[in-house]
């Protein structure tokens, strides 16, 4: 069997150590048996080559990902303009919701939750750049699965708000709410890992706002694309999307405007909105406001909106322990530009617009690849940092219901201790309890220079490279744009200096950490 190789040669080890170190190393992953494995035929013979998908890592920046993509077929193009989160909002996956508008079976640009409006301004210029056929037609893709009630964004079941409570403290600069959740009796079932989807209510001030900017009455019938037909205040309330003024829109205010700047500027808005932010334009509210001489009728204005996309949140607590409830860990997005306020959609509903005992449409969406090892006794480390806490509450509950032997330890950060230790009351029972054995804080903001969890792994890099070497599982949750990257180089980091890997072999660890399930992401 050949041996797979981890140490450069110039690594400060004898043969016989180098040797053994590789072999250490490769058994760590479990991957000697894989090798072992024999090819049931030679190449020429095998019935398909795996496809990788090198831009399929939600780390990366859209151009990157575009470079990674180009010269493969359009429907990976277009795949590679996704948020790469393979989170399940849209209905698909990042690959089927490509391979689906590629085959002109799905017709909606503006699912993509995660990607936001700079995948959907992606998609539809490679949609208007691509004049030929496909090189590879995709196989045929059915639209999204038929899927059983409770779980999917198309069969959701009523919940009810039981409670949502500040996390932070008067004074942080951010706020974050434990919102609490019941579900009806025939609850759907659920994992520590998985995320609850919601349905989000649109802000009914906006709506009312809205309704009287176009002088309507709001009771006016509109039609929605599945031919249900309800009154235009329901359909802004709930059914339309008010944060990304669609093409559709612009289209329809040029149309209507009556002063001819207005009706010039909202023409080259409706061909390519990259300069709306800069007219003040971030919403729909903003297009009415900024463009005052276009006023179509409701109806027009309802069906120009795009459709409301539902939001993800990772579960916090674990079924064992509660077994009717769902717990979220949601901060609430607030910015401040063009002189106003705005509120997001999902964080917003739920954490000032639905009322304690009021009522609201959930689903379950499950985790691909992020699940508590089935050996109790494995350890498990987990990095969450901010939000990113929110499975880990969920994994540290099942775990100590589950009465799991093997040790957990935790990586926590967040702005300032005093205002932003979730969980601290119950993170430090756990600790008391031994149910967490142990926890290394990052307060970013209590000193002049920041400190991050990737600092507290490097800090403690012998001790956690040997529960890597013992078989620890590693999870890591939140913020995908800069936290996730740095902490995987900071992973390649200790890879080197505890396991004496080039840089190169570093990567390719944890790759097959990756491989064999060990090393396992849900970052947005
Ligand atoms: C698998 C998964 C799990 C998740 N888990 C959690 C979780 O546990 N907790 C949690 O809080 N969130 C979580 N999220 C994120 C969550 O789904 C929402 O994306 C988040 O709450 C924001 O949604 P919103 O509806 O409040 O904002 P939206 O109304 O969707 O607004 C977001 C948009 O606002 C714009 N925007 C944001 N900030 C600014 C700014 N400063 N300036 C200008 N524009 C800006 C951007 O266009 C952005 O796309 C998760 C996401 C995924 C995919
Ligand atoms: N893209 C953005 O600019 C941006 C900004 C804020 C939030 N968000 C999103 O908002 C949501 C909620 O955020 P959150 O509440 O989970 O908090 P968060 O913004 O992820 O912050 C949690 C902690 O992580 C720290 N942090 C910042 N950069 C980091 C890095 N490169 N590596 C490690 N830690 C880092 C923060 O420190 P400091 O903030 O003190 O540096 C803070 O202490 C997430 O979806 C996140 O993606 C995005």
């Amino acid at each position: 069997m050949q041996q797979l190789v981890f140490l450069p040669d110039n690594a400060p080890f004898t043969e016989s150590q180098r040797a053994w170190l590789n072999g250490f190393v490769a058994g760590l992953l479990g991957m000697e048996r894989a090798q072992a494995t024999p090819r049931a035929t030679p190449p020429a013979a095998e019935p398909q080559v795996d496809e990788d998908f090198p831009w399929h890592d939600p780390t990366l920046a859209l151009e990157e990902r575009m470079k990674l993509a180009s010269g493969r077929p359009f429907e990976r193009q277009l795949m590679a303009a996704m948020g790469q989160l393979d989170c399940g909002q849209c209905g698909y996956l990042c690959k089927t919701y490509a391979e689906s508008i590629a085959i002109g079976a799905e017709a909606d640009l503006g699912k993509c939750v995660p990607g936001g409006r700079i995948t959907a301004k992606k998609l539809k210029e490679l949609l208007a750049h691509h004049t030929s056929a496909p090189a590879t037609r995709p196989a045929p893709v059915a639209g999204p699965p038929i899927v059983e009630r409770g779980y999917g964004r198309a069969a959701p079941i009523p919940a009810r708000l039981i409670s949502s409570a500040p996390l932070t403290a008067p004074g942080s600069e951010r706020e974050v709410r434990h919102v609490a959740l019941e579900l009806d009796e025939a609850a759907p079932l659920y994992e520590p890992g998985d995320s609850l989807g919601i349905w989000p209510c649109n802000n009914p001030d906006e709506v009312e706002l809205l309704i009287a900017i176009l002088r309507a009455k709001g009771s006016e019938a509109v039609t929605l694309p599945d031919g249900a037909v309800i009154s235009a205040r329901e359909a802004l309330g709930r059914e339309c999307d008010l944060r990304a003024p669609s093409d559709a829109l612009y289209a329809l205010l040029a149309r209507e405007a009556k002063d001819e700047a207005d009706r010039s500027r909202l023409s080259k808005l409706a061909e390519d909105d990259s300069r709306a932010d800069g007219l003040g334009v971030h919403d729909v509210l903003d297009a009415l406001l900024e463009f005052p001489s276009a006023r179509p009728s409701i109806v027009e204005f309802v069906a120009a909106l795009g459709r409301m996309q539902p939001r993800l949140y990772s579960i916090a607590c674990s079924q064992k322990r509660h077994p009717r409830e769902v717990h979220l860990t949601v901060s609430v997005l607030r910015y401040e530009k063009n002189d106003r306020g705005y509120l997001g959609t999902g964080s917003g509903f739920l954490s000032e617009h639905l009322r304690p005992g009021r009522a609201l449409s959930v689903f379950v969406q499950r985790a691909h690849a992020f699940r508590l090892p089935a050996d109790l006794a494995a350890q498990v480390v987990m990095v969450g940092p901010g939000t990113g806490i929110a499975p880990f509450r969920a994994f540290l509950q099942e775990r100590a219901a589950a009465g799991a032997a093997g040790r957990n330890w935790l990586f926590f950060g967040n702005h300032r201790r005093e205002a932003d230790f979730l969980y601290r009351t119950e993170l430090e029972e756990f600790a008391v309890k031994r149910v967490l054995s142990r926890m290394d804080l990052a307060f970013s903001r209590d000193q002049t220079s920041k400190v991050y969890v990737q600092h507290k792994m490097l800090e403690a890099a012998q001790e956690l490279w040997r529960w890597l070497a013992n078989g620890a599982y590693l999870y890591v949750c939140g913020d995908a744009q800069r936290m996730a990257g740095d902490v995987d180089l900071a992973l390649q980091q200790i890879a080197i200096t505890q396991g004496g890997m080039d840089g190169a072999a570093a990567k390719r660890f944890l790759v097959e950490l990756a491989k064999a399930g060990r090393y396992q992401r849900d970052v947005y």
